[in-house]
């Protein structure tokens, strides 16, 4: 708490500045928040193609126009595709129009994300923050990692991808009970794991999976890789991602006071993501836990024996689920990952 202290009331991040000259960058949940913001960045810095990735076009059509106002490139070319994280399959079809193109990706930044302390299950059968948050999150960039590695090889430059978690994620731990389940994902998907007390520790359980995936992603490419993989933390911000969550007569208070007294705006938290894009030696930041500019140490929960086992079962569970989704996830999986 000292730190969060600390971090919100006397630290603002510095602007990040970088050339991004002929590059291409992708941002999911860009219409608003965080991502938009950052895609703003982006475009300030030259970007010569920028993607939002949105579930609402009409939406993410208006953030379009407003990124184009500020993009430096003469001949920007700003996007808004359509992807809807509750479904795969959308996730797929967005990979897909990409890969389609040929084009090179410098930069993605996978950021999209939602929190509630409803239960909900997606159309693909999952609770929908792990679905959103974590499973989604993940497809996007396995699918998009050759993209990735490719663009390293034919530019002889060094992408980036950006998996926007939490410092939630401190607060986040899995039972015991929750370990020993063998389809991890699918266990906490189900009611008997969605109590209204485990609801309410969900969304820190998705961003401490972000935290893991990054760090097993970053494992399985291994250290010579010409992508640097990393994760970041915007700080506590204004935005709507609390809507769900901030009404009640005790939630809503505390989230009034809490924004008040620590809440940057987004364009500050923006700076990280865009720290983590491209800030930092390429070495130093490979699965690195980015926040208020600096690369921190994870969670302690990761570090334990129960933290090594909840990320080697994570990852065999993620592989397992997009696997069985996605003939080109597994493919991925099998010849880039090793898994
Ligand atoms: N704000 C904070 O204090 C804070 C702190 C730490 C981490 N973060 C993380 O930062 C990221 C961005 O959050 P934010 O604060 O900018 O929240 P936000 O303003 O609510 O933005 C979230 C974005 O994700 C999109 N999204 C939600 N569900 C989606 C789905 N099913 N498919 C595709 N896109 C979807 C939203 O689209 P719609 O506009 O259509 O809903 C929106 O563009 C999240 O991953 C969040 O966990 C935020």
């Amino acid at each position: 708490m000292t730190q969060f202290w600390k971090d919100q009331r006397c630290t603002e991040p510095p602007v990040v500045e970088g050339d991004l000259t002929g590059k291409t960058v992708i941002v999911t949940g860009a219409n608003t928040g965080l991502g938009f913001e950052a895609t703003k960045h982006f475009a300030r810095m030259g970007a010569a193609r920028l993607i939002l990735g949105c579930r609402n076009t009409e939406k993410g059509e208006a953030a379009v126009e407003a990124v184009k106002q500020v993009a430096s490139a003469p001949e920007a070319i700003v996007e808004c595709w359509y992807i809807d994280q509750m479904r795969m399959s959308t996730v797929i079809d967005f990979a897909n129009k990409f890969k389609a193109d040929g084009g090179r990706l410098d930069i993605l930044v996978c950021n999209a994300g939602i929190t509630s302390f409803k239960y909900e299950v997606s159309p693909d059968g999952y609770e929908a923050m792990i679905q959103v948050n974590h499973l989604s999150t993940a497809l996007l960039s396995v699918l998009l990692l050759p993209t990735l590695q490719k663009t390293a090889q034919d530019t002889n430059t060094m992408p980036r991808l950006v998996i926007v978690s939490s410092a939630m994620h401190y607060w986040a731990k899995l039972q015991v009970k929750e370990l020993q389940q063998e389809d991890l994902i699918k266990a906490l998907s189900s009611e008997e794991f969605c109590t209204a007390a485990n609801m309410k520790e969900r969304y820190q359980v998705t961003k401490l999976f972000n935290v893991l995936f990054t760090r097993a992603l970053t494992a399985h490419v291994g250290p010579s890789f010409p992508v640097v993989i990393d994760t970041v933390d915007p700080g506590f911000c204004y935005s709507s991602i609390r809507n769900d969550i901030s009404s009640g007569l005790v939630m809503g208070p505390t989230m009034f006071l809490m924004e008040k007294l620590f809440a940057l705006t987004t364009e500050v938290g923006s700076r990280q993501l865009v720290y983590a894009a491209l800030a930092g030696k390429p070495d130093e930041m490979r699965g690195q836990f980015v926040s208020f500019s600096q690369t921190r140490e994870v969670g302690d929960f990761i570090l334990t024996e129960q933290g090594k086992q909840a990320e080697e079962k994570l990852w065999a569970n993620t592989v397992k689920i997009l696997s069985d989704f996605s003939p080109d996830a597994k493919a991925v999986f099998q010849e880039v990952l090793n898994a």
